[in-house]
Parts: C-alpha cells; structure tokens; sequence
C-alpha cells in the first residue's frame, strides 16, 4: 500500500463497501481520483495508514451487524479523514445510523442518487479535506506504524532518511518497541522494496544450526544434508536481511557474518563456490551490544560494520498520548472479539495506562488490551480488565487545585479517547459543545494538538 502511494500522484478516495457494485463508478468522468475500496473493516485502519486517502465513502446503504458496526465506529472516531456517506430512507430511520453520518461524516447521498451529486459531494469533501494541508514526508515512511508524539516522529523522519541510504542499519529499543516493524517500514520505503524482506530471529535457532541456516549447504555437507539448501542470507538476494537478536548469534557465527559483510560473498556450507550477494542488512537486540562487547560476547569489529546507521525506538512510556491511540487501535482491530459491544475505555483506564510504565512495550499492550476484549463483562474497559491496578497518591493539594485538575484531566483523557473530536467527547462529557469549546480553552486544551497531529 505504502508503495502504491507514494507510486500514485492521484488523489486517493477509500470506499468502505462490501458490495462489488457499491453505486460508484467513476471510471469514465474526468475525477482524477484512484479509487480503493475496503470490504472489511478490520482492514480500514491499515489501508489508511499506509496511504492516507483525500476522503472517504461509507456505504451505508445495507446494515451492519452490531460488531461490525461497532468496529466502523471506533475506526472512524481516530483515523481523521472527511467522510461522504451514501445511505437510504431505510437506513436513516435507525438513530445510530444518523448519530454517524452526524458525528463523523461532512455530507452524505442518499438512495438513489446520481453521480454528479455524488461526485460534487465528494469535491466538497476533497475541499474540506484540503483544509487540513498536507502531510510531511514522515508519514509516507511509517509503514503501519502507529505515532504522533514528537519521539516517534523524530524516529519516523530518522527512518525516512536511512531507507533511502545503502548502509547496514542497526535498530534499539526495548523488546516490544516495533523494531521488526520499523525494519519492514526501512525496507518499504527503500529502493529494494520490490526484493525481498527475510526476518530471522538469531535467538531462536539453535547454535549448531545457525551457520547452515545462515549460509545453506550442499548435498552431502554433512550426515543429512540430502540436497542443497539455500540459507537465509540467500534468500534475501537483492532485498533486506534482517537479523534480529544479533546479540545471540554464537561467536563462530559472528566471524563468518563479518567474513559476509566484508565480502559480500557467501559460501554455502560444504560447498567451494563463492556467491555474491546484493542485499541490505537491518540488524536489532535489546541486548546491551556495548556491554557485550566488553564481555566478549560480541565481536566489535562486526558491532562496527553493523552500527554504521542507527535508529533508536523510543519506549512506549515515552509516548504520551500514543499509549491511548494504539490502545484504540487495538480495539478497532479486535473489538469484534468481545461477546458483548464494547464503547471504549473507561475514564480509570486511560489513566491507568498513561501512568502504567509498559515494559513490554507495544506487544505488552497489544496483549492486556485483546485480553481485556475477550474477558470485560463493562461496556467500557476498565483498569481492572486491563489488570492494571493502583497508580500513584495524589500530594496534598487545596480543593480548588484538585478539581481544576480533575476537570483537566477529565477533558483531556476524554478528548483523546475520542481522537480529539469534540462532538463525541461533548456527548459523553455530558456538556454542549460550546461549554466544552470554553472549558478547553480555560484548561488550553488545544484540538490542534492530536487531531491535526501529523498534517
Ligand atoms: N508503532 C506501532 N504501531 C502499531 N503496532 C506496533 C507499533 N510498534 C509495535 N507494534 C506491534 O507490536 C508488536 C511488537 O512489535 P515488534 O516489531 O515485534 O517489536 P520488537 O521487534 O521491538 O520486539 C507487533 O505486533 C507490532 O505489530
Ligand atoms: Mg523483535
């Protein structure tokens, strides 16, 4: 998709419809316009992020299951794109069909209509959505990763710059942070993308295999090798190699990676020729490689040749309010998992995870979020489902102070689980737009600082 959009000068409109013949046709009028349609909605997210639209069409016209619909909610409260609905008489008659097209929607058609007015609907959209400016580079270069605070941002800027460089690229970052993800994300944005990307995990094979994994073998290498294999290295001819936990790889095996990365040679095991080899390499630990090098775990001439470029994840901690965006990503993507509709998270649970310090990063997150899905009997997730319990004692501070803070707080944890949208945070506030407007802006409280984050 990322290669799509940056191939594409188009401007891209995503359809969200089931149906093959959604009503939409625009082939044959003079739009300019790529089309992509989306069937389900679970890939909405990805879709967009990989390639953010100018707008986009909800098909509204048949109904959805509670799941599904849920699931289309929760996208569109956080993916900020200007949608067009196209619905029935039918469909209106349902409140919640209204209270979308209302809360997230500029315009809509309505059954049956006819192509000028679809398409004057959706350059009202485009002119809309041209409001918003457009995007800095970083964002073509994020993959499907998730991040607007100014750490991840500064990482994705990072990340543009070395794809487009030939060098060995080392990542950090504590377990969980995305370094495999940032690797697909260096290679998809590198002029090698069309090869291919080979992800291993140096940890995970055994020693006495690492070498004929790596490198391959002939027939007759050794007892059991019945016909040639080719390693792993090989594979990523003319692509990406990344070598994750390289901080594992037994010494033996760090002597004959260097002797690879000297020569740009390999040769496969028991074999006499040598082959060349064109392709990248991305490597990762979250072992401390500095501290091994002085325990002589790990070889500093092959830390040297693997260091040239470095890219350090940030941990989750360090996010800020990133914590709650993937955190609603993760229930866009699963939500159709619960047993019951789940509306978001509750105002203790924004709370609990914001103070929470996520050792386990991004996967930890993943995991207590899908486990708290499965297993809430609330309509909201709660701290409790998420098991993250306690958080710090507030100090002593006047009434007045702890009550301006709470309303404070209140707004903002609200706002961000509403990506930053004023009619739904409004609505559960229980207060009219304009009292929120006024106590946002009491509080400095800026919609600019999420919403439009990253255009
Ligand atoms: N910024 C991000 N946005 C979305 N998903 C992410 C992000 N970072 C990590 N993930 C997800 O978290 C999990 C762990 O990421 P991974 O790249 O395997 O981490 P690491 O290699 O650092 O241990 C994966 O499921 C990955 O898709
Ligand atoms: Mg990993």
């Amino acid at each position: 998709m990322d290669r799509l959009c940056k191939a594409s000068r188009t401007a891209q409109i995503v359809v969200v419809s089931r149906h093959e013949d959604f009503g939409f046709d625009p082939s044959g009028t003079a739009t300019g316009w790529e089309i992509r349609r989306i069937q389900q909605i679970r890939d909405l997210e990805r879709v967009v992020r990989a390639c953010p639209p100018m707008a986009g069409v909800i098909d509204l016209q048949s109904d959805y299951s509670d799941a599904e619909f849920a699931q289309l909610e929760q996208a569109l409260q956080y993916l900020h794109i200007t949608w067009v609905a196209i619905t029935s008489d039918e469909m209106l008659a349902q409140e919640r069909v209204r209270r979308l097209i209302r809360d997230y929607c500029v315009d809509y058609v309505r059954m049956p209509f006819s192509m000028p007015e679809l398409l004057y609907t959706l350059k009202h959209a485009q002119g809309m959505a041209s409001l918003h400016g457009t995007r800095p580079q970083e964002t073509a270069s994020r993959g499907t990763m998730i991040g607007e605070c100014a750490a991840m941002r500064a990482m994705f800027r990072s990340l543009a710059k070395v794809a487009h460089n030939e060098a060995p690229v080392f990542i950090s970052g504590e377990s969980g942070t995305g370094k495999e993800l940032a690797a697909q994300a260096i290679h998809d944005a590198s002029s090698r993308r069309k090869g291919p990307f080979i992800a291993i995990n140096c940890g995970a094979i055994p020693s006495h295999l690492v070498q004929s994994e790596l490198f391959g073998y002939e027939k007759g290498a050794f007892t059991g090798a019945n016909q040639r294999k080719i390693g792993w290295i090989e594979q990523a001819q003319g692509g990406t190699l990344f070598l994750d936990e390289i901080g594992d790889l037994p010494l033996e095996s760090q002597v004959a990676l260097l002797r690879f990365l000297q020569q740009g040679m390999i040769t496969r095991l028991g074999g006499h020729q040598s082959i060349p080899l064109n392709l990248r390499i991305i490597s990762a630990t979250h072992v401390d490689l500095v501290a091994a090098q002085a325990d002589g775990r790990f070889r500093s001439d092959l830390f040297h040749r693997l260091c040239v470029l470095t890219l350090t994840i940030p941990a989750l901690r360090e996010r800020g309010e990133d914590i709650l965006q993937l955190a609603n990503a993760v229930l866009a993507e699963h939500g159709h998992e619960a047993h019951r509709r789940i509306r978001g998270f509750s105002a203790c649970a924004t709370q609990a995870m914001m103070q929470y310090a996520w050792p386990g990063n991004v996967r930890e997150l993943i995991n207590r979020v899908r486990r708290a899905i499965v297993m809430t009997d609330n309509r909201k997730i709660t701290a409790e489902d998420l098991q993250l319990h306690g958080g710090a004692e507030l100090p002593r501070k006047t009434l007045d102070a702890i009550r301006e803070e709470a309303e404070r707080e209140a707004i903002r944890t609200v706002m961000a689980s509403h990506g930053f949208h004023v009619v739904p945070a409004a609505r559960e506030l229980n207060v009219s737009r304009v009292t929120l407007y006024r106590l946002m802006h009491k509080h400095n409280i800026r919609v600019e600082s999420q919403a439009t984050a990253g255009e």
